[in-house]
């Protein structure tokens, strides 16, 4: 079933868990996250970032989330991730996402205060629910010089921007981490008493179960995982190709989609998110 971003996250806000937002570049991806979703009877967010739209384009990928949430039998969010300008979001609002990210972070704040303002206003016309971030979450191996998000400063711009979900950045980055990052789980902790919407987390893969953990017990309610999916499918395709190398078909659609499937039941595990959905499809006999 496909819904909101706000939809899916009340649950989760009120009663401490955090709803996996899987990047997802291929049929295999969301077939395998879907598969994982319903097995584990868990919401699940299915989202694509900007900077991945020469991979997979959005007008393409569209359909295909959509398709795969509306016949889903738990909740599913159609999400576009870090757009990068007001007329992405639009794109994705017309293509009908039911929540757009807009990524102002590198903005000066009263710049990404008007932004994300901006895109809210138009989002809330056509029923679309808006994340936005203040803070820089950074790239690993890049960016070490993040700048943590300030709690004063989110208070207002949660207030001016009136969106319904913040990225925060605590320590955490995108990508492959080369050392597990250390949270500040403190500043999640002031974040969250000043404000009382869902906050998410970003460059999810390879953080601590520790960190995971105090996160969705402090707020945190949808975190976004892109790299480990990735990951898990290179190794298992790695693991397949070296079992007969000399095969003359070797059938990797299926590989892809049982890693995916792998990764995500995993991640959803640890964010507590199974046997949260309602069972949306009736069962014929009662359960
Ligand atoms: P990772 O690639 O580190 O999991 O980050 C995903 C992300 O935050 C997408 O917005």
């Amino acid at each position: 079933m496909l819904v909101t971003l706000s939809e899916i996250l009340k649950d989760a806000n009120e009663r401490h868990y955090a709803v996996g937002a899987f990047n997802c570049l291929s049929l295999e991806n969301v077939m395998g996250a879907i598969e994982a979703a319903e097995e584990l009877r868990s919401p699940i967010i299915l989202q694509l970032a900007e900077v991945q739209f020469p991979e997979a384009p959005m007008e393409m990928m569209a359909p295909l989330y959509l398709e795969a949430a509306k016949r889903s039998s738990v909740p599913v969010c159609v999400h576009l991730d870090h757009g990068q300008s007001l007329e992405t979001c639009v794109r994705a609002i017309r293509l009908g996402f039911t929540s757009v990210m807009f990524d102002g972070a590198s903005l000066p704040f009263e710049e990404n205060v008007d932004a994300s303002k901006e895109v809210t206003r138009i989002a809330k016309a056509a029923g679309v629910d808006v994340e936005a971030e203040l803070g820089r979450v950074g790239d690993s191996g890049v960016d070490t010089a993040d700048v943590f998000t300030d709690v004063e400063e989110s208070v207002r711009f949660v207030q001016e921007t009136g969106i319904d979900a913040l990225a925060v950045a605590i320590g955490n980055l995108h990508g492959h981490y080369v050392h597990t990052p250390q949270l500040n789980i403190q500043r999640l902790i002031e974040i969250h008493e000043a404000n009382q919407l869902p906050l998410v987390l970003h460059g999810g893969s390879g953080t601590s179960v520790e960190d995971f953990k105090a996160c969705i017990h402090n707020g945190i309610c949808k975190i976004n995982v892109a790299t480990a999916i990735q990951r898990g499918i290179m190794k298992r395709i790695n693991e397949r190709l070296a079992q007969k190398p000399d095969e003359g078909y070797i059938p990797l659609k299926q590989v892809m989609i049982d890693a995916s499937r792998e990764v995500v039941t995993e991640h959803i595990r640890l964010f507590e998110s199974d046997k949260r959905s309602p069972l949306l499809t009736p069962p014929l006999w009662g359960e």
